[in-house]
């Protein structure tokens, strides 16, 4: 939980921004980011991967492994199209998500997407304590897949419009940085309307 002097009151958010999309690599710490961004401001957290389970009645892994990847890469863009529309909603979107075709492209106007970075190494060691199964890094070399995933998707991680550095920064740290990016954006905002 961020403290006190930490959250926003909804004033200090531009008005223009509706919902933050959060991408980025697995083990980037999306979600739990995610649900720390959303309480300090009051908003709704939604994790594209636990809607997608709980519509399929089947957790993201079990997909993968029983119906193959291309049918959960078709569900997952198909859902990922209602949810990033959600306003006053900051969303966690899967890994994979920004490098499937027009994903990206959904990303307009009120929304702030936020590339939150990590290298393979760091991303390898935190997914080893998450108790949830990423079937994609399952390989005799999960560094190399790991790196080999990563440089394909890096030029979609890098159309979003705030990247974040994760190495070396706790989830508490890393909300606490976007909500800081979001209230200096606010208070600009409100500058630049009272000079009119
Ligand atoms: C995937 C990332 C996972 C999940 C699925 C595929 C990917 O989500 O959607 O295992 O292709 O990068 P996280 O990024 O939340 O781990």
């Amino acid at each position: 939980m961020l403290g006190a002097a930490e959250r926003a009151t909804a004033s200090q958010i531009p008005s223009a921004v509706s919902r933050v999309v959060l991408i980025g690599f697995m083990g980037a710490g999306k979600s739990t980011v995610g649900r720390r961004l959303a309480s300090a401001m009051g908003w709704e957290c939604v994790d594209l991967d636990d809607e997608i389970a709980d519509q399929e009645g089947m957790e993201v892994p079990e997909i993968i492994c029983r119906r193959g990847i291309a049918v959960f890469r078709a569900v997952e863009s198909r859902m990922g199209r209602e949810v990033v529309r959600r306003r006053r909603t900051v969303i966690a979107v899967g890994g994979g998500w920004p490098s499937e075709p027009g994903n990206m492209d959904l990303l307009g106007k009120g929304t702030l997407s936020v590339w939150l970075q990590v290298s393979p190494e760091t991303a390898l060691r935190r997914l080893a304590r998450s108790a949830t199964l990423r079937p994609l890094l399952e390989s005799p070399d999960p560094l190399a897949r790991a790196e080999l995933l990563l440089a394909a998707r890096t030029a979609h991680y890098r159309r979003a419009e705030l990247a974040v550095d994760t190495e070396g920064h706790s989830p508490h740290d890393v909300a606490a940085r976007i909500l800081e990016l979001l209230r200096s954006r606010g208070a600009r905002a409100q500058a630049a309307k009272a000079r009119e």
